[in-house]
């Protein structure tokens, strides 16, 4: 690998976070979601490093589950978090013991149909606000007085997912607990509301579950007005400067011209761009990283390469890496500059990128 464009993950950080979320959230069982490739960083990996630890791992579908349990990890719960898409999946879904999620009439009514040799742990999904998955107000109730009739039916959770956690300024998320547990009235059943932001700030919403994300992964769910210094950076994407040149005063970098020199200046070229995942959206003046300090991009992204700016950098050579983002410069940061979030970026890191784990 000579080119060396590389995402260096750092397992004992994530079994860290997702200890700090279980320190957070102490009377809670948490449902590490490692759904689309663990966020990029590599589900097996990740499930296999957290496997002494986690209560249980939520996927987004039966695929996801099935990788896991085919690379060893079948004795840890895995939890369908949008149910099946087919009924059909009913059958693989029982065959791996999986908890599926119910969160529409079709759903709830294959589950109620079906022949079953070992009854399904199901997450009743409710939308209290969300405006996306999960039944509305009655028919929650009326879809959880059929499930607890039916000899297809093992344990009962209920859940839902937050729509502005990670706005603390908003009244949303209280009114979401609120619409919660006015429907569910009663304790009868455990129940799971919060991912990262509520584990981390909305310490009402912790119930029997928690479902902690973004954070296990070292990136925080808010803006950078609240320092999130308890988490640790998990990826670190670098790559190695390729060229070295200098330009004057006025001359343009990549293409569109979008970078002018503004002095007399010496650009480098790194070997990554955005069909390794690093978003074409980053503006000049993204931050990067190379012999110990901070520079930025200056330049669009190409397919391939990015452009930076070297002038003030201590002694730079070809070969010398260059930190995306990671230990030293947060993805947050990154992902500001791109106008995105951490977890688009995480999960758009592509296949040519070389995962390496520590
Ligand atoms: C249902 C559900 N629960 C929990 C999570 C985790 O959210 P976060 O990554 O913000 O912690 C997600 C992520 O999208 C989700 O869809």
């Amino acid at each position: 690998m000579a080119r060396k464009c590389t995402a260096s993950i750092n397992l004992s950080a994530i079994k860290a976070n997702y200890l700090y979320a279980k320190s957070l959230a102490p009377n809670s069982k948490a449902i590490a979601i490692i759904k689309a490739d663990a966020y990029g960083h590599g589900a097996i990996e990740v499930a296999k490093e957290l496997n002494e630890v986690a209560d249980a791992y939520g996927v987004a579908c039966i695929e996801e589950a099935i990788e896991l349990i085919n690379s060893g990890i079948d004795n840890t719960p895995i939890l369908l978090l949008e149910g099946v898409f087919e009924k059909s999946e009913l059958i693989l879904a029982e065959k791996h013991s999986l908890i599926v999620a119910v969160c529409n009439s079709i759903q709830l009514q294959w589950l109620l149909d079906a022949s079953l040799n070992e009854p399904f742990d199901v997450f009743v999904k409710y939308d209290s606000g969300m405006g996306r998955l999960g039944f509305q107000d009655d028919s929650f109730i009326q879809a959880i007085n059929l499930l607890e009739k039916s000899n297809n039916i093992g344990e009962i959770t209920l859940m839902t997912h937050f729509s502005s956690a990670d706005d603390l300024g908003s009244t949303l998320t209280t009114k979401q607990i609120n619409n919660f547990d006015k429907i569910i009235k009663t304790e009868k059943y455990p129940c799971s509301l919060a991912n990262s932001a509520a584990i981390l700030k909305w310490s009402e919403s912790h119930r029997e579950y928690v479902r902690p994300g973004i954070m296990l992964y070292g990136s925080s769910p808010f803006s950078d007005k609240i320092p999130l210094n308890k988490l640790t950076p998990v990826m670190t994407l670098s790559s190695i400067l390729i060229s070295i040149k200098s330009f004057k005063a006025g001359q343009s970098i990549g293409y569109g011209s979008r970078y002018i020199c503004k002095q007399n200046m010496q650009i480098g070229v790194v070997a990554i761009g955005y069909a390794d995942g690093y978003p074409r959206s980053a503006v000049d003046g993204t931050p990067v990283f190379i012999n110990g300090v901070k520079s930025k991009i200056a330049g669009r992204v190409s397919m391939d390469m990015v452009t930076i700016d070297l002038t003030d950098i201590p002694n730079p050579k070809i070969g010398d890496r260059v930190e995306l983002f990671g230990e030293h410069i947060s993805v947050d940061e990154v992902a500001k500059h791109c106008s995105t979030i951490s977890y688009e970026i995480f999960t758009k890191i592509t296949k040519r990128v070389y995962k390496s784990y520590v």
